[in-house]
């Protein structure tokens, strides 16, 4: 467990990435209880200076000893780093909540949403996993419902920003866009396809069982989170030409029936839900606005006539917050509350 005090030595692994950034953010915004902030990156960015409130801080690369006085550690440098140097940390005495894809199925470590879990952070052993993007922010809508009427399947599409996979993603989008408006022929170095005004219905590695490693993670995510293998749940997940903010198609089979104005109540007063669903007057969210919030938003919620107890419904987070950053910082700051 943290040990209480004041002011905490936090560290941020892969601070000049995309989630990196977003972190550094989301801890000054939310004035979390630092004594000294540590960054570190690759080798590459050894030295840079990034800047925290009105002081510049340099960046370090990691060593076997660089985790010594670290109260805790918030990773984002991919599965590789996650895999060599979470323990190192974690044997150093820090908490690290990792946001990579490492160790999020290892029974040993919880994967948290602490609007969701918040419990299993009493079990953790120094190592704490933090969620798909796509999955945290359906889950933080899926918990209420489960709560309320028990969720028997779930039938999902993700419309996945380009952000969810890095900086590299990020100005592929942009230099495409700006290629094709200039009639100039278009480059693809991350995804296979080109992504500017297309969409891919292809996220992460194909699996033997021809769905994505994408998909499956929401799968067995969702039932770790949950603690339910009872829910069925079937992902297709796409991406598309946005830059920030995840948008999702959910339908959902309940065992008690929901009407659409009984799931309106129970999300208005779900924790890190924010109901805006006002067809009449083209209310619904969308990614442009919902970018930079800290909420999943839920519109276009309807019956599914289809069948006897079904919802549909429209949901969208800013995936390098609440899909990330957010996640982490609200993790540390909880692991704060339960010290
Ligand atoms: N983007 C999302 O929405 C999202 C959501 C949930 C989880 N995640 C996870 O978060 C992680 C980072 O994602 P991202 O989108 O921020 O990627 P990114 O923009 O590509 O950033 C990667 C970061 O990792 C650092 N890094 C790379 N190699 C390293 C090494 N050998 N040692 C130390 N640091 C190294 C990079 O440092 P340099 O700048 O020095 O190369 C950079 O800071 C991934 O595991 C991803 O799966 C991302």
């Amino acid at each position: 467990m943290l040990k209480k005090k004041e002011k905490y030595v936090v560290a941020v692994v892969g601070a000049t990435g995309a989630v990196g950034n977003e972190m550094i953010k989301t801890l000054q915004q939310r004035k979390f209880p630092i004594a000294k902030l540590r960054l570190f990156a690759s080798e590459r960015s050894e030295g840079k200076v990034m800047e925290f409130g009105d002081t510049g801080v340099s960046v370090e690369k990691l060593s076997e000893t660089a985790f010594q006085g670290i109260d805790i550690a918030l990773f984002s440098a991919g599965a590789e780093r996650s895999k060599t140097w979470a323990p190192v940390a974690a044997r150093s005495g820090c908490i690290v909540v990792d946001n990579s894809s490492q160790w999020r199925m290892d029974p040993d470590i919880p994967l948290v949403v602490p609007e969701v879990n918040p419990h299993d952070l009493r079990w953790h052993k120094g190592i704490i996993a933090n969620p798909n993007c796509s999955t945290i922010q359906m889950v933080v809508v899926l918990k209420p419902i489960h709560d309320a009427a028990k969720i028997k399947r779930v039938v999902v599409t993700t419309f996945q920003a380009v952000s969810g996979t890095g900086q590299k993603a990020m100005d592929e989008l942009l230099q495409q866009t700006t290629d094709l408006l200039s009639f100039k022929e278009v480059k693809c170095n991350v995804y296979p396809y080109q992504i500017a005004f297309n969409i891919l219905p292809h996220i992460d590695k194909f699996l033997e069982n021809g769905y994505t490693k994408e998909e499956m993670k929401m799968v067995n995510e969702t039932k770790k989170i949950l603690g339910d293998n009872s829910i069925r749940l079937t992902a297709t997940t796409v991406r598309v030409p946005v830059f920030r903010c995840h948008s999702e198609s959910l339908n959902i089979e309940t065992e008690k029936k929901l009407v659409p104005n009984e799931v309106r109540a129970i999300l208005s007063g779900a924790p890190g839900v924010k109901v805006y669903d006002a067809p009449e007057k083209n209310v619904y969210p969308i990614p442009i606005d919902v970018a930079g919030s800290d909420e999943t938003y839920v519109g276009r919620i309807r019956e599914d006539e289809s069948i006897e107890n079904g919802i549909n419904m429209w949901i969208v987070a800013d995936n390098l917050r609440k899909g990330a950053a957010l996640n982490a910082v609200q993790i540390a700051e909880k692991l704060i509350e339960m010290s």
